[in-house]
């Protein structure tokens, strides 16, 4: 679904699909995330069905929108989950998941979690290190249990992203040098419980461009033949995050192209496992805020609202574009003859920006709306400032539920009163 789909205007109000957003915010308050159920399970089958009859496997990228309903809704289509921490595993076990259809990626896995997801029966571990490998080798042979692994390898290939999102070039963190793997797979086949099933890669998020991911699977099908010339036989490609999303004005390809370009890509004999998160949720979610103040200077006009930096980072940590939308529709002429604001939240810093230089027709108590704030939003949100974190609501139709309780302040402090110092 294109997000003026979802976020549209009906008789002059904003509605997320059928569902008035001015009767989400008196309820809920602000500011809050809204989500789209039908837009949410649509971007999933879209890339489920793009697959046609290949053997693949659609795993969500949890980090991306970890809220227990948004899990659950994509488990209900069917889907399979990428996590990064026991903590994701255990939410995606929270609602019914089983634990065969996960996979756990992450450059830093402790020993604690490896054998908790080990014990869980967890599906496939991606190894990130000759180093993480002898680890998980450590921990089998003191359980005496087995495991299904893919090397997660770094093709060193330029995804064209942001730097901080950008993770396949060799000298980022992240998997195994390439052209290191084949020894390493060596050894997997050698270890009593360990079994290499897959080869894995993840080149960055916000990807619009394939080309550079079909490169990264163009080596790792090479791999996969000189592994296969040395008897070790490998079921899985997965190729990493799923597309990027449109912002502002970049413009990726359909999900079905991309699908049927990996499709082009990778022999036929392998099942094609894929870790979109962000291209599901993205552009489905909205950050609802209130105008608190316009505060003119000679220099500046500032929409100081009430979501912040605390609420939704990327602006500040990646000077990330979101579009601001009003929840009361403006004519072309209002919009034309606003002045071009910046919208500002209520935290003590500079860097707490939400968008600059945006013409905007706004007044105090007005409610506007972050668009795209679907993933990485309230999943990266903090209690800097000691800001309460943002309620939730999924939206489907014309209803509304909410899928996570404002945060209160006791519970912000529970945790900290139970250790208070003495006098
Ligand atoms: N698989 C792995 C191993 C990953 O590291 C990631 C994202 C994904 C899958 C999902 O990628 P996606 O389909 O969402 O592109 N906070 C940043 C994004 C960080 C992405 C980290 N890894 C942002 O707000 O842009």
């Amino acid at each position: 679904m294109r997000k003026s789909q979802i976020f549209n205007y009906q008789d002059g109000k904003l509605h997320a699909e059928s569902a008035d957003l001015h009767a989400i915010a008196r309820q809920v308050g602000t500011p809050c995330y809204v989500y789209s159920r039908t837009a949410i399970e649509a971007a999933w089958l879209e890339y489920d069905d793009a697959f046609n009859d290949r053997m693949h496997e659609v795993f969500y990228a949890v980090k991306a929108n970890d809220n227990l309903s948004i899990i659950k809704t994509l488990h209900l289509l069917g889907s399979s989950f990428d996590v990064v921490s026991i903590g994701e595993l255990l939410r995606v076990l929270d609602v019914g998941v089983d634990a065969s259809r996960v996979v756990f990626s992450g450059v830093g896995k402790s020993v604690q979690e490896i054998s908790r997801a080990i014990k869980l029966d967890v599906g496939t571990i991606n190894i990130e290190s000759l180093e993480e490998f002898e680890r998980i080798e450590a921990v089998t042979n003191e359980l005496g249990m087995s495991v299904n692994v893919a090397v997660r390898v770094n093709p060193d290939v330029d995804p064209k992203t942001h730097p901080y999102i950008s993770t396949g070039l060799k000298n980022n963190k992240f998997g195994v040098p390439i052209e290191d793997a084949l020894e390493l797979y060596k050894r997997i086949a050698t270890s009593r419980w360990i079994t290499a099933t897959g080869i894995a890669c993840h080149i960055g998020s916000q990807i619009v461009d394939v080309e550079p991911i079909l490169e990264a699977v163009k080596q790792i099908v090479l791999l996969a033949s000189g592994l296969e010339a040395l008897g070790i036989k490998i079921k899985t490609i997965d190729v990493g995050g799923g597309l990027g999303i449109s912002y502002k004005d970049e413009q990726p390809p359909k999900i079905s192209s991309f699908v049927s370009a990996l499709l082009g890509a990778v022999p036929a004999n392998f099942k094609i496992a894929l870790e979109p998160g962000r291209s599901i949720v993205g552009h489905t979610g909205i950050l609802l805020t209130r105008v608190e103040l316009v505060k003119q200077t000679a220099y500046s006009r500032f929409v100081i609202v009430d979501a912040a930096m605390n609420d939704l980072l990327r602006p500040s940590l990646y000077s990330a574009w979101h579009d601001i939308v009003t929840c009361d529709e403006k004519s072309a002429d209002e919009i034309e003859g606003a002045s071009l604001c910046d919208v500002v939240g209520p935290v003590c810093e500079t860097g707490d920006t939400l968008a600059t230089g945006r013409k905007l027709s706004v007044l105090e108590g007005d409610l506007i709306g972050v668009l795209d704030a679907g993933a990485y939003g309230a999943v990266m949100g903090s209690n800097y400032n000691a800001r309460l974190k943002c309620a939730e609501v999924l939206v489907q139709n014309d209803s509304f539920e909410i899928i996570k309780a404002r945060q209160s302040f006791e519970d912000m402090v529970k945790i900290e009163r139970e250790y208070l110092i003495p006098e």
